[in-house]
This record gives structure tokens, C-alpha cells and sequence, in this order.
């Protein structure tokens, strides 16, 4: 008989540890480790393999006759582009984000608009009731959308379920509500999202039916339960999103179908969610003429240019070892971008406080946005506003220069198409063809300052 014991696991390595640790001596984090109890998978049972029982496997070419059967369009078009240009029968997609951010709102809209579109789709929940599912359906308009539900969380009756009906398309929300029978811990340990994950990408795969599971993420930032489940499937999306906003955005992190990074942006209102074809308008919505602290960088989020606000404001600390409060950037690119400044251009922010928000609630992660947020800054500290109808990109080096990014034409193209008649953008660029933007061209960070400041005015 397999002996029981508990076992401690990493969430964010997946290592097996036989005591808790405060760090995990495999990665390296902190407070990674939690308690599992389960079969333990090593240990002196583990025998090697015998080379005598193999069966021989059959190997082929890498070009094979097979067509790849055509994906399913949901016709919500910013969902289909996230997920590479349709969904791929058999894949396996784990949904994930915070709870409450809208990932069950989003997924019945998903499965309605498949099942419109003719595929056989069920929804199975483990966290609501039927009657719940049917009043957020009835609210979002989608009572009569062919979709067949139940609330289950046993994935053994749910696997006999999608067995007997072949669907195309099954919902899982969420995975960390299910439960194996043969794994002998509690719904949402590691060991319980493992298998469950396990059972159902394996069945995505031998019968071809799309399984999309549903993922909350903990407050580190990370799928509850080990790491693994992102690399058991095809697809990772993130759904993303300030809860205080009403934008949300879809954001594919891996893909194994279709480019990673690129983004749908929705909106939440009382009828659910709603397509944001122009992202770029809606991030901008809210901008102030000529206040100071306030610049468009002009980014390219996946395959599509977007432009955001960057927002700073600079004000006299209090404290000892000053404020340094970022939304939806990276602290650490602040940092650096900050030192840059001081090293490089004499301007200090010593001593103040600083807020960085990127408007809108998208996160940006591109380098290109660094000459953004440092015009937003040299600007909020001199109170010289950013000219109203510039954008910005650039990517700043720790020498102090600025270098070329990828893609000028189509930030240049989005900005022109939103009324922008002036960029300041790398020297030196590569260009081919006309924007009809008046282009100011900088070589280093410190060409940018007599721009931003009293004394170039
Ligand atoms: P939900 O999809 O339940 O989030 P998740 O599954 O990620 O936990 O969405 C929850 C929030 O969305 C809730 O606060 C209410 C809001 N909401 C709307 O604003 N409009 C709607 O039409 C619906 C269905 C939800
Ligand atoms: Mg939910």
C-alpha cells in the first residue's frame, strides 16, 4: 500500500521539500512553500525502469498529411485575436486573474458566442449555483444561447459527463473548486489543481475537445497552486484590470497557437462585457490639456499600436526615504529611469515623492515607454506641460541614450489617426515612409530636457 505522508511543495517551482522552509533552496523565493498532503510521488518506492517492457513507438515526419481542422471564431473579435485567430479544437486555455475582475462574466459570454456560432459548448461551474449562472445569463442577454450547465466539482463525473457528450468547448470555473477522488487532499492544494488540470488538458487532447479552465490568481500575482498548470496547457490568459476602472484586458502571457502578448481590451458595464475596438481613444478619454506631468507614449501592445497616458505627479516628501507609488509600470524601470536622470541629466528627485499611473489601467511592460515616463516626469518636477498633441517612444539606456524601438511606423500611424501632429522619438530611427508628423528627433535623454524645463521655453 502507498504510505501517506505530508509533503511540502513550492508553489512557484513545483520542488518537494520534507519540512517547511521559509524559502525554497530549489528557485529561491520566499514563502513559496506550502503544506501537501497527497501520495508521494519519489521516495524509496521509485524503482528504475526495466528497458525489456517498452512498446516501440511509431516515429514520423515533420511533414504530416493531417490538416489542422479550421479554429472556431467566437465573433467577440477581441477575444479571437487574443487567442491567436480563433479557438483550436483540443486546446487546452487556462484563464487567470483576481477574483472578481470578471472571468466568469467573460467566459459565459465566450460560450454563448461559440454556441451561436454552432459549437456543442458546456459550462461547468463549482463555484455558483445554476440559478446564479441563469441570472447573470438573463443579465447579459444570453438566456436562449445554446449552452448546456452544470454545477459539479468532481472531475471524475465530469470527465464520464464530457465522455458521453463530446463537446466542443467545456468551461472549468473554476479549477481550483474541482476535486480528484484518488488524490487525497483538499480541493485547491497543489496536489488537487495538478491532477485536476492533468485529467482534463489529457482529455483535451485525445478527444479533441477545447478545454478552457478557469484560474484565481493569489495576491503574489501567481495561478493559486503550483506553476505546472501553466505549462500543462497550450494557452495562459490573463484577464487584467483595475477594479476600480472599467477596462479590462485579456492579455495572452503564452501561446502556443498564436503570438503571445497580444491583448483585447474590454469594458465592463450593467449588460457585462464590451468590446473596445479602439483602445487607444478610450485610454486617452479622460486627458487634460496642458497639465503638467502628463505624457502619450505610443506603444504597440501585441500586434496592435496603443496609446496611453503616463501620469506623474512630484511633490515634497515627508518621509525619510521618499514615496515611490507606480501603477501599472514597473518600479524597478522607474528606478532606473530616475537614476538616469540624476546620473546623466542633473535632475534630482531627491527628497520628493513620486507617483507614476499609467492612465486606464493597462500594465506596460515595453522599454520603448521609458522616454514617456521620463518626459512625465522631468515635466510634474519643472510644471512645464508635455506639448497636448505629442506622444513619445523611446527606450533609454543607462548611458543616457535614447535607442530605437520596433515598429516606429505603426505608433506613428495610431498617433496621426488620433489627431497627434507631433512625436519625439529616437535619433537615428530607421524610417521608411511619410507619417506627416512633425518629428523631433532626440539623441539622449538630456536632448529632451530643455523641452520640459523654463530654461528651453
Ligand atoms: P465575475 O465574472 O463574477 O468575476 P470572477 O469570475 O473573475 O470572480 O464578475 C464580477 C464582477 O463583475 C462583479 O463585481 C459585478 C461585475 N459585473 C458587472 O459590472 N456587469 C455585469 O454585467 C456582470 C455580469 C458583472
Ligand atoms: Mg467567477
Amino acid at each position: 500500500m502507498a504510505r501517506l505522508r505530508t509533503r511540502f511543495i513550492c508553489r512557484e517551482c513545483n520542488a518537494e521539500h520534507s519540512k517547511w522552509a521559509g524559502q525554497c533552496l530549489d528557485c529561491g523565493a520566499w514563502n513559496s512553500i506550502q503544506e501537501d498532503e497527497g501520495l508521494s510521488s519519489s521516495g524509496p518506492a521509485a524503482k528504475t525502469l526495466g528497458r525489456s517492457r517498452g512498446r516501440k513507438v511509431a516515429l514520423g515526419r515533420l511533414t504530416g498529411e493531417e490538416a489542422l481542422p479550421p479554429r472556431r471564431l467566437s465573433r467577440i473579435d477581441e477575444l479571437d485575436r487574443v487567442l491567436g485567430g480563433g479557438l483550436v479544437p483540443g486546446s487546452a486555455i487556462l484563464v487567470g486573474g483576481d477574483p472578481g475582475i470578471g472571468k466568469s462574466t467573460l467566459l459565459l459570454q465566450a460560450v454563448a458566442a461559440f454556441g451561436r456560432e454552432g459549437a456543442n459548448t458546456i459550462y461547468i461551474t463549482g463555484e455558483e449555483a445554476p440559478a446564479q449562472i441563469r441570472m447573470r445569463a438573463a443579465r447579459l442577454g444570453l438566456a436562449d444561447a445554446p449552452v448546456r450547465m452544470a454545477a459539479e466539482t468532481n472531475i471524475r463525473d465530469i470527465l464520464t459527463t464530457l465522455e458521453a457528450e463530446r463537446p466542443d468547448l467545456v468551461i472549468i470555473d473554476s479549477i481550483q473548486t474541482m476535486w480528484a477522488d484518488h488524490v487525497d487532499s483538499v480541493p485547491g492544494s497543489v496536489s488537487q489543481v495538478r491532477a485536476c488540470a492533468q485529467e482534463l488538458t489529457v482529455f483535451a487532447k485525445q478527444r479533441n475537445v477545447a478545454v478552457v479552465l478557469v484560474g484565481h490568481v493569489t495576491k503574489e500575482g501567481q495561478i493559486a497552486g503550483p506553476r505546472v498548470v501553466e505549462h500543462m496547457v497550450d494557452t495562459v490568459l490573463y484577464f487584467e484590470g483595475e477594479r476600480s476602472h472599467r477596462f479590462r484586458i485579456l492579455r495572452a502571457v503564452k501561446n502556443r497557437f498564436g503570438p503571445a502578448d497580444e491583448i483585447g481590451v474590454f469594458e465592463m458595464t450593467g449588460q457585462g462585457l464590451a468590446e473596445v475596438a479602439n483602445p487607444s481613444a478610450l485610454f486617452l478619454a479622460e486627458r487634460g490639456e496642458d497639465v503638467p506631468g502628463s505624457a502619450v507614449f505610443a506603444g504597440i501592445e501585441g500586434t496592435r499600436p496603443v496609446l496611453v497616458e503616463f501620469q506623474a505627479l512630484v511633490a515634497p516628501s515627508s518621509l525619510g526615504t521618499p514615496r515611490r507609488a507606480v501603477v501599472g509600470w514597473d518600479s524597478s524601470r522607474l528606478a532606473m529611469v530616475l537614476a538616469v536622470l540624476d546620473a546623466r541629466c542633473g535632475i534630482s528627485f531627491g527628497g520628493q515623492d513620486i507617483y507614476l499611473n499609467v492612465a486606464g489601467g493597462l500594465r506596460v511592460s515595453e522599454p520603448a515607454a521609458d522616454l514617456a515616463a521620463a518626459a512625465a516626469l522631468i515635466s510634474a518636477l519643472s510644471g512645464v506641460p508635455v506639448p497636448a498633441e505629442a506622444v513619445l517612444f523611446g527606450e533609454v539606456s543607462l548611458s543616457g541614450s535614447v535607442r530605437p524601438v520596433p515598429q516606429p511606423e505603426a505608433r506613428l500611424r495610431e498617433a496621426a489617426k488620433l489627431g497627434f501632429s507631433r512625436a519625439i522619438i529616437p535619433a537615428q530611427m530607421p524610417r521608411h515612409g511619410e507619417s506627416g508628423m512633425n518629428l523631433r528627433e532626440v539623441a539622449t535623454l538630456a536632448d529632451l530636457v530643455p523641452d520640459l524645463t523654463d530654461s528651453g521655453a
